[in-house]
């Protein structure tokens, strides 16, 4: 099992489409765990949505947020902590992750993940294929530099990541 550190909450994360934010709150409904999504909290602490801090303040001031909710979460229960695609970017946000609890990075196919990015209008700066697939690429190794574990998620159903990630809560 999982446990280490002073807190013990479980950080998923991974590229955009990953299905973060759907594995932490299903697992959290199985094992009646608390289950936060570090985008809704950065929202909150903000008043706008992402897209709009993106657009109004730039991808800097939502990076200095994202790192103020990962300091938030240093005290109180585990939790079951979905993180936004890019909180590797900043490499004060990794050893956060670190120092919080244990780290699961979700590694999918960047097929699927250009797939969800166009069904979702959240992201209009994603939508270049070519872009997103330079974004992966350089982040691929700050997920893998993060994580305690990768689970290779290709061509799994969700049940089946669920099912994988409830052996090891
Ligand atoms: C981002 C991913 C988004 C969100 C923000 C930036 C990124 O989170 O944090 O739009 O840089 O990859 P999800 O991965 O939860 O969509």
């Amino acid at each position: 099992s999982l446990e280490k550190r002073g807190c013990d909450h479980i950080f998923f994360v991974g590229f955009l489409g990953a299905g973060k934010s759907t594995l932490a709150r299903n697992l959290g409904h199985m094992f009646n765990r608390r289950y936060v999504d570090t985008d809704r909290l950065v929202e909150r602490r903000a008043g706008k949505t992402v897209t709009q801090i993106f657009e109004s303040d730039g991808e800097a001031a939502f990076r200095i947020l994202e790192t103020k909710v990962l300091k938030s979460l240093s005290t109180g229960r585990s939790l079951l902590v979905s993180c936004g695609g890019g909180i590797v970017e900043t490499p004060c946000n990794i050893e956060l992750i670190h120092e919080l609890g244990y780290c699961v990075y979700l590694d999918g196919d960047i097929d699927d993940s250009l797939r969800q990015i166009r069904r979702s209008d959240t992201r209009p700066d994603f939508r270049s294929e070519s872009h997103a697939a330079d974004l992966l690429r350089h982040r691929r190794p700050l997920y893998q530099q993060a994580a305690d574990l990768t689970l290779d998620i290709r061509g799994k159903s969700f049940s089946e990541v669920g099912f994988e990630c409830a052996e090891l809560l």
